[in-house]
Order: structure tokens, then C-alpha cells, then sequence
């Protein structure tokens, strides 16, 4: 038995923060449990990380993907685990076809779809707001974006749900390693036809966008494709839900400021801003060291696995005053939930649109949030933490 701190014990899952301000104060750059994992945990070192991927590679990220048990994950042939210079060059042509006109096109598809959802909450009684509220918009997002059938979509629900727990799998946890592989072939058979139809048929959507984008007479190839289609699923879907769980959960506990974004919806986005910094879904990323090096005055050997803690680095009393804090009133927005670099979330405006209208029909239709039946229930993930069970009730004003 070691005595370092295991960041999947379930009591740090459920409240992960004071372990993390404790990491900051004494152990900033260590080893901890699973796996020996080195963690950056204050601001200043995680920046220092991102703007040297030469030094911190995202093979790191590969390798978390690709166990033994799964040498086929397209997830780990996709741009996020990838260094310069194929990143770069991927990054280009990816950066083209996903231009700001997406989120402008996408915005009152988004804004019906929103409605939608928030018209089926029931009133008044129990539910559970992470399936009934926050997991559709995304889908929605996700569904558009890749022009998917809309009875597809309680098949993305149930993928999102399978990946999201996958850095948690163990080595001998046979059960959820084959139902891993089985939504991987099944989610591969579905893109498969996605990317033979549009071929065929090009339409006015991203896949077709990515079809026919060239840079310096280069194109994507299949399996960029394909790790793309697979890094928007899971990039872009679990992140927008947590994201979305999170806000519900602190308008349920703060009732004062439901009542301040209702009566003022244009705070919304500062809102969102703040969550991001203060409870933001993206809690760690991987990375490999690829030389020995001093970070935060401690030598990390060369091959070491890294967990860049942004999640902690975003509460850094070093950067932020009182960080523990919710407070939508400080100047704003941080970009680092986002990451920082090279890797910069491509789909950070996306994000802040579709939580954005989201929310403004929650707040449209809904005056208060109370505690629903049964405990609220946090995921096991190293990479991302957000909720499970959000048990709520909606009132009418
Ligand atoms: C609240 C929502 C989101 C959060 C907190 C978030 C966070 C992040 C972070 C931290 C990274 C950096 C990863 C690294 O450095 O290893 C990243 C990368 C990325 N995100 Fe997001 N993301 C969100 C939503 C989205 C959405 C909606 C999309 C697409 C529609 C998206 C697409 C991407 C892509 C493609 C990358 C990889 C960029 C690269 O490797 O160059 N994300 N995201």
C-alpha cells in the first residue's frame, strides 16, 4: 500500500477540491495514485506545461487510450494526442472547415431544440436532470454538426455514458472492457456510413466541410477522419453535459442567483465563465514526459505519465483571490478550463453557445430548483468530473 493520494477513491471524486488546494500547497508536483501518475497542481506549472509540448508530449493522452486490452481506438489517432509538427498540419485544415460560422449557423437549431427539452421537464416533481435536461442540447449539438439521424441520438446518450468512465477501467475489469469495445465498433460502424454518405452526398455540414477542406493541396486522411469524429464525441459531448449538470446543481443551491440570471439573462455568459473556472468539467490532462526535467523545482524523469490538474490550477490562490469562491462578478473570462496552446479547445465558443441557450430557456421557464429524490452521484474519471445522478425539481414562478 503506498500513501499517496488516489484521485479515483471515491471520496475525492465526490469533492475533489480540498485534496487538490492540498496538493498546491505541499506535494505541487507529485506522484500519486492510479498508477503513479505525476500531477501538476498549481497554475504557474500547468502553463508552464502547455507552452512546451516539446518537452510534455500529448502521447501522454495516446497512451491513456490505447491499454493492451484496446489497440483499436480511433480516439488515440486523433489530433489531441498528437505533437507538432502532425498536429500542426491537422490542426490547419480541422481549424478551417470548423470556422465561427458553425456556431452562428448552428445557434437557432440549437435555441428550438433548447425549448424543447425544457417544455418536456416535468413540473413539480422529481427527475433526473442529467438525462431529462443536459445531456439533449449536446446531442442536438453533436447530431447537427454531423447532420446524424435524430433516432440515433438515445444511441449517442447511451455512448457518451459508456466512454465517460473509460480512465477508470482497470487491467482485469473484463465486463466493462468488452462493452468498451463493443460501442466502439458500433459507434465506428455508424461514423463508417456518415463519412461514406457524405462522400457521396455532400451537404451543408461539417463532415462535408472536412471532406473538401485542403491545406497546401493536403487533405484529411481516413483516420484523421475518423479519430476526429470520435474526439468531437467525446470532447465535445460529456464536457457540454457536465458543464450543463454543474450550472442546474449551483442555480439549485444558490437560489439567489437563479433569481438574479432570471431577472437578468445577459449575466448568463459570466455566469457560465464562472462555473468554468470554479466547477468546470475538464479536471485533468495527460501528458508524457519525453526528457528528465525540473518543474516546480522537482525532477520529473524522462518517460514519466503527467496529470496537468487545470481543474486545480483554476482554483490557484496564487492567481485567483479567494478562489474557492463563486463570485460571477470577477474580471473575466478565464480561458485556461479551455486548456492553453497549441491544443486550445477548438470548440470553446461552441460550448459557451449551446450552455448559453440552454440555460436561457431553463431560466425562462423555471423559478426555482429544489433537492429531487435520492443522492446526487458524482462519475470516476481522472480526465473529466461531472455527475451522474442530479435528482431535481423544477417550479413555475
Ligand atoms: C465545456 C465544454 C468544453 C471544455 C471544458 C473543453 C475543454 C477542452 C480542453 C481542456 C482541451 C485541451 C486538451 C489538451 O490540451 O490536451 C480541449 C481540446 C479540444 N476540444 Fe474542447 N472542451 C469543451 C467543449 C468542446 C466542444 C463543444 C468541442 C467541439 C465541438 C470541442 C472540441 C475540442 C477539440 C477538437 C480539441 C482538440 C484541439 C487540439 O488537439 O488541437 N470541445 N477541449
Amino acid at each position: 500500500m503506498s500513501n499517496r493520494v488516489n484521485l479515483l477513491a471515491p471520496e475525492v471524486r465526490a469533492n475533489p477540491y480540498p485534496v487538490y488546494a492540498e496538493l498546491r500547497r505541499n506535494a505541487p508536483v507529485s506522484q500519486v495514485d492510479p498508477d503513479g501518475l505525476w500531477v501538476v497542481a498549481r497554475q504557474a506549472d500547468v502553463l508552464t506545461v502547455f507552452k512546451n509540448p516539446q518537452h510534455f508530449s500529448s502521447d501522454g493522452i495516446r497512451q491513456a487510450y490505447r491499454p493492451a486490452w484496446l489497440p483499436d481506438y480511433p480516439l488515440a489517432d486523433s489530433m489531441l494526442v498528437m505533437d507538432p509538427p502532425h498536429h500542426t498540419r491537422l490542426r490547419a485544415i480541422i481549424n478551417r472547415a470548423f470556422g465561427t460560422s458553425v456556431v452562428a449557423r448552428l445557434e437557432p437549431r440549437i435555441r428550438e431544440v433548447a425549448h424543447q427539452v425544457v417544455a418536456s421537464l416535468p413540473v413539480g416533481r422529481s427527475v433526473n436532470f442529467v438525462d431529462a435536461f443536459s445531456i439533449w442540447v449536446p446531442i442536438a449539438v453533436l447530431g447537427e454538426m454531423l447532420s446524424l439521424p435524430q433516432s440515433l441520438h438515445p444511441r449517442i446518450k447511451h455512448w457518451a455514458e459508456v466512454y465517460g468512465e473509460f480512465t477508470s477501467i482497470g487491467e482485469n475489469d473484463t465486463e466493462r472492457q468488452k462493452t468498451i469495445l463493443e460501442t466502439v465498433a458500433e459507434t465506428r460502424f455508424h461514423f463508417n456510413q456518415v463519412l461514406e454518405d457524405r462522400r457521396r452526398t455532400p451537404r451543408d455540414d461539417l463532415v462535408s466541410e472536412l471532406l473538401r477542406t485542403h491545406v497546401n493541396g493536403e487533405e484529411l486522411s481516413y483516420t484523421d477522419l475518423m479519430g476526429f469524429l470520435f474526439l468531437l464525441l467525446i470532447g465535445a459531448l460529456e464536457t457540454a453535459v457536465h458543464l450543463l449538470s454543474s450550472c442546474a446543481l449551483m442555480l439549485q443551491e444558490q437560489p439567489e442567483l437563479m433569481a438574479r440570471l432570471r431577472a437578468a439573462p445577459t449575466l448568463i455568459p459570466r455566469f457560465i465563465d464562472e462555473m468554468l473556472r470554479h466547477s468546470g468539467p475538464a479536471h485533468g490532462l495527460f501528458r508524457l514526459n519525453t526528457d528528465e526535467v525540473e518543474l516546480g523545482g522537482v525532477r520529473i524523469p524522462r518517460g514519466a505519465r503527467m496529470l496537468l490538474l487545470i481543474a486545480s490550477a483554476n482554483r490557484d490562490e496564487a492567481a485567483i483571490p479567494d478562489p474557492d469562491r463563486f463570485d460571477m462578478d470577477r474580471p473575466g473570462p478565464q480561458n485556461l478550463p479551455f486548456g492553453h496552446g497549441i491544443h486550445f479547445c477548438l470548440g470553446a465558443q461552441l460550448a459557451r453557445m449551446e450552455v448559453r441557450v440552454a440555460l436561457e430557456a431553463l431560466l425562462a421557464r423555471f423559478a426555482r430548483l429544489t433537492p429531487g429524490d435520492g443522492p446526487i452521484q458524482w462519475n470516476a474519471s481522472l480526465v473529466m468530473r461531472g455527475l451522474t445522478q442530479l435528482p431535481l425539481v423544477a417550479h413555475l414562478p
